[in-house]
């Protein structure tokens, strides 16, 4: 039977059980990157992403290596976005759990406030007394954006991070009075691959690694950007990543009492004018294909980001399933929410993902927790290893020479987008029992 697919309002309800105390932070980072100097390409349209695909994906060639001109070092100041959260009964632990999202996300995906925040991995790690800082990374979300070839590329992520990192060991991000003792770095995805980077390069400034979503095994990258279809952001929601205004569109809908503003009337137009379709299928249309992104956000005061065009996006909610949910096991109207929240990938970050150092000499401990059904990091099963090791992410033992504990821990019935699988509850409490366990208790 096929889903049924409806637009269900989400529920801004503070939720009841989650004792925390959060806030909005802006917070100045320092960087120093020596990274790519990549060739420019052209942006202007949808068929330059999919050009920039087509490159990518062909496999005559390296098109990180194709496009490098030089290496060059991008220093700057620029602004971090963040959420802090501590335990409300005003305690602030010693140990501060960062976190860092992935390709498609920003800092909610750690809070999320779907379904009463039932999803929400901060309350989790709160309930055990952790605090959290939650950070849009550099060029995404409410951070700082910049050049998407030249300037917004791992590395410089990576020393965003790094600064931050910093900043809270010795009690300088404004208005966090404590300096943490400990700073335990929680990635997802990319901020997995970030995370782990920054243990590459500054050992010393991470106390724990919790690398969610990851593996250390690239072989599925180019089916994941193919799957993935991707648009220039600016096009793809051009009221959220555009610098398309929807007051027009307000007015328009300003005096529907039907409360269902454009989708209504869009669905009056078709059967007004006899399109032969049922209403279930129209529902489907406007919410499985670039239709939805095209008007997302149409019934709400946005303020456009207005992305330049190496700014991208994968094109709508059929590319998120693929990529990041297991069908039956994540609630439809979850993933609805991520698509009209999703947040746009540069192509220098996507020309960078491959280029970390390949081992750590971090000395703590290291868990990774993937979703057994991964698509991106397990080609779809984790355990398809053909015995040569307990599983895909186990095999990333080798680039931690020097953890005093490595441990790959694989999530049941969990795509790559771990966080929005109905299970998503058990894993936050294999983490946190972890981190006890393991000499990072709050
Ligand atoms: C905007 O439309 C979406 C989709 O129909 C709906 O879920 C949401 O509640 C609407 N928001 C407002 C502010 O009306
Ligand atoms: C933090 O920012 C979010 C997004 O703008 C907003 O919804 C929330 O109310 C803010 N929280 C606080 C504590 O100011
Ligand atoms: C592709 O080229 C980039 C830039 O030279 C390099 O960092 C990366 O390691 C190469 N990737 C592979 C798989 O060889
Ligand atoms: C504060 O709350 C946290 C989370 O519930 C708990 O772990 C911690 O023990 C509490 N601290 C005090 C002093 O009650
Ligand atoms: C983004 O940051 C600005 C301040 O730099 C703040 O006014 C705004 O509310 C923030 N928006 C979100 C969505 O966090
Ligand atoms: C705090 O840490 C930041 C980032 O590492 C560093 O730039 C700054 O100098 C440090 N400040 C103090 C007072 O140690
Ligand atoms: C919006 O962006 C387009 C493309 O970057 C630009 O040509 C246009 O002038 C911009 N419009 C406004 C109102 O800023
Ligand atoms: C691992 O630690 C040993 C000493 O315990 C050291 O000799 C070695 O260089 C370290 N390996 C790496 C990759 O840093
Ligand atoms: C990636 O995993 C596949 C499937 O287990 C395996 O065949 C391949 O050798 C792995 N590649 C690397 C680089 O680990
Ligand atoms: C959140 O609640 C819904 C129903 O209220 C349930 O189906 C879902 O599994 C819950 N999700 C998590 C992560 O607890
Ligand atoms: C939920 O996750 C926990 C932790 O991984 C696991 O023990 C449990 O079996 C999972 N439940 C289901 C129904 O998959």
């Amino acid at each position: 039977m096929a889903p049924q697919l409806r637009f269900t309002p989400f529920l801004l309800l503070r939720g009841f059980a989650a004792a925390k105390t959060c806030t909005n932070l802006t917070i100045p980072v320092n960087i120093e990157s020596r990274q790519g100097l990549f060739k420019t390409i052209p942006f202007e349209g949808n068929l330059d992403a999919t050009t920039f695909s087509q490159e990518f994906t062909n496999i005559g060639q390296n098109y990180s290596n194709v496009l490098l001109k030089d290496y060059q070092t991008v220093r700057g100041q620029y602004k971090i976005s963040a959420k802090f959260c501590h335990p409300d009964n005003g305690t602030t632990s010693s140990v501060v759990q960062v976190l860092t999202h992935g390709i498609g996300f920003d800092k909610s995906y750690w809070d999320l406030p779907f379904n009463n925040y039932n999803y929400s991995y901060t309350d989790r790690a709160i309930s055990h007394g952790y605090s959290t800082l939650a950070i849009d990374r550099l060029g995404i979300g409410n951070s700082s954006h910049g050049d998407p070839i030249n300037v917004i590329q791992a590395q410089a992520e990576v020393e965003a991070l790094n600064d931050i990192t910093g900043l809270l060991r010795n009690g300088s991000v404004p208005s966090i009075d404590t300096s943490f003792h400990k700073v335990v770095h929680v990635g997802h995805s990319f901020g997995s691959v970030q995370s782990y980077w920054l243990s590459a390069l500054y050992p010393d400034n991470t106390d724990g690694l919790i690398l969610t979503g990851w593996s250390t095994n690239g072989t599925w990258l180019p089916a994941t950007i193919a799957s993935w279809n991707l648009h220039l952001a600016r096009l793809n929601q051009p009221l959220r990543f555009g610098n398309s205004s929807n007051s027009g569109v307000l007015n328009l809908i300003k005096n529907d009492n039907q409360g269902e503003g454009l989708i209504k009337t869009i669905l009056t137009l078709l059967q007004s004018v006899e399109v032969d379709l049922p209403n279930q299928d129209i529902w489907d249309v406007i919410a499985t294909t670039e239709v939805g992104d095209l008007i997302n956000g149409y019934n709400q005061t946005i303020e456009p980001l207005n992305y330049p065009g190496g700014y991208m996006a994968w094109s709508d909610f059929t590319a998120n399933q693929y990529a990041f949910l297991l069908p039956g096991y994540y609630d439809l109207a979850l993933g609805l929410f991520a698509e009209r929240t999703k947040q746009p990938v540069t192509a220098g970050e996507l020309l960078t993902i491959g280029s970390s150092p390949p081992s750590s000499s971090f000395s703590g401990p290291v868990l990774v927790v993937t979703g057994e059904q991964d698509a991106i990091f397990c080609g779809g099963d984790c355990y398809a290893t053909g015995s040569a090791a307990d599983s895909i992410p186990a095999a990333a033992e080798v680039a931690f020479p020097n953890a005093s504990v490595f441990e790959a821990y694989i999530q049941p019935n969990t795509g790559h987008g771990l966080n929005a699988h109905y299970n998503s509850t058990g894993a936050y409490e294999v983490i946190q029992n972890w981190l006890e366990d393991h000499g990072l208790e709050s």
